[in-house]
């Protein structure tokens, strides 16, 4: 349990922040909602103020009936300054929608509203979700805004990319749903306690990236996410603090998990390299395309103007891992995933374990009946510098298990060797 203090700023996302609440509060936390003047126009205080069982503040000037406790805690004596109070109770800050106004103003310390002073008196982590129309999102000043926040240690997270709410436009812009907002609060929350895994940070790669051919078509693979996925449940089922970059996956978002999405091995290569620094262990059971088209075609290549055959020229892609695994620091922990096919996989493996920098090669043969690719069950061989241990076939869960398991072993050996 959690005590969540929610800013709503005035964009036309506000609406998700209700039922934001609604899966936080039936998650076990407790919240408290402060909203910008604004904001009001898009939703009204009554209604966050019903699902709360809490007050809605505005001004700082209001007197709060609750005194800055939360749903949970009993009222102090005094009059305490909400602004103050609210924070130095709540455990986590999360200010979404954040419209561009109001992280300008985060960006630059102004504390005109209860939102933005109260953001400025948190002592706690700060999540801030970014809901505003592309065009806003790209301009210099809201880059700018959003880099300064970053670099303080404000939890900016990603905008989704899609259909934005003024007619007809896409783009990148709308407020993540929901559960993503509350797994990304989740996230920063310290760890629950009594998990071995507890505070540590886990970066996963799931899914299969897409390279585009045309505006319609892509080179892909068959990877569905299964396997980073009950990778990313079983690190937070035992404590960790879990973020997953998800190409293209298809599966139900687990709400301690924070998701991150991308498409392209490109994309998976930003998000990955931006996340990398801050994880501990890093477990990447993407399939990352090594090739894609060297041109991507403007609009849909149309048949009768191509003909008979399609040549698609291929350019290899980075080698994000290898990237990674150049760059690794003390203490980190990297795993990598091979999908081989025949007698040499494990071999294989041992290769990729050395020309990486990788603490483990979780390897699988693709071409078992009932292991790799869009299936619920593997059979792998999880390589170390120390040998080799074989998991039969059984459930990707047990698979996960079995890696952290090993990950835990590592990290064991490695923080014994540290010691002086
Ligand atoms: C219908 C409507 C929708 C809006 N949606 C957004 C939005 O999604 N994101 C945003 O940054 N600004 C949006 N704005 C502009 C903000 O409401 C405006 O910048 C306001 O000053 C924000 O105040 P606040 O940050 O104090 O809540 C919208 C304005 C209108 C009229």
């Amino acid at each position: 349990m959690a005590r969540v203090l929610l800013g709503v700023s005035g964009g036309i996302a506000a609406y998700k922040a209700l039922e934001l609440v609604r899966l936080a509060t039936a998650a076990g936390h407790v919240v408290r909602v402060v909203q910008t003047e604004t904001s009001l126009s898009f939703v009204g205080a009554a209604s966050f103020a019903a699902l709360t069982g809490a007050p809605v503040l505005t001004d700082e000037l209001e007197r709060d009936p609750a005194r800055g406790a939360f749903p949970d805690q009993a009222p102090p004596e005094h009059d305490p300054l909400s602004h103050l109070e609210l924070v130095r109770n709540a455990d986590v800050y999360l200010v979404a929608p954040a419209t561009a106004n109001t992280i300008a103003k985060l960006a630059h310390g102004l504390a005109d509203n209860l939102l933005t002073s109260a953001a400025l008196a948190a002592r706690c982590p700060v999540v801030v979700a970014p809901a505003m129309n592309d065009g806003m999102w790209a301009h210099a000043a809201t880059v700018a805004n959003v880099a300064t926040l970053r670099a303080r240690g404000v939890t900016v997270l990603e905008p989704g990319v899609g259909r934005l709410a003024s007619k007809g436009e896409e783009g990148a812009g709308r407020l993540p749903e929901p559960g993503e907002l509350l797994a990304a609060v989740e996230a920063v929350l310290p760890a629950a306690s009594g998990g071995p895994m507890d505070g540590l940070r886990v970066l996963v790669s799931a899914g299969g990236t897409r390279e585009p051919i045309d505006a319609v078509r892509y080179v892909g693979n068959r990877s569905s996410g299964r396997m980073g996925f009950a990778l990313a449940d079983e690190a937070a089922a035992r404590g960790a603090r879990v973020t997953v970059v998800a190409a293209n996956v298809a599966l139900a978002r687990n709400p301690r998990v924070e998701v991150v999405e991308v498409e392209t091995a490109a994309e998976l290569q930003v998000a990955c390299e931006a996340r990398f620094d801050g994880c501990d262990v890093l477990l990447m059971a993407a399939a990352v395309a090594d090739f894609r088209p060297a041109r991507v075609a403007d609009g849909k290549l149309k048949k009768d103007v191509v003909g008979d055959e399609l040549a698609v020229a291929m350019e290899r892609t980075p080698d994000v891992l290898a990237g990674l695994g150049a760059r690794r620091r003390p203490g980190q922990t990297l795993v990598g995933f091979a999908a081989e096919t025949g007698d040499e996989a494990v071999a294989y493996g041992r290769r990729k374990l050395a020309a990486k920098r990788l603490d483990a090669v979780v390897v699988n043969d693709v071409a078992r009946p009932g292991a790799g690719f869009d299936v619920p069950t593997n059979e792998v061989t999880i390589v170390t510098a120390g040998g080799e241990r074989h998991v039969a076939l059984t459930s990707k869960g047990e698979v996960a298990a079995a890696v952290l398991d090993t990950v835990a072993e590592l990290r064991a050996v490695a923080s014994a060797e540290a010691r002086p």
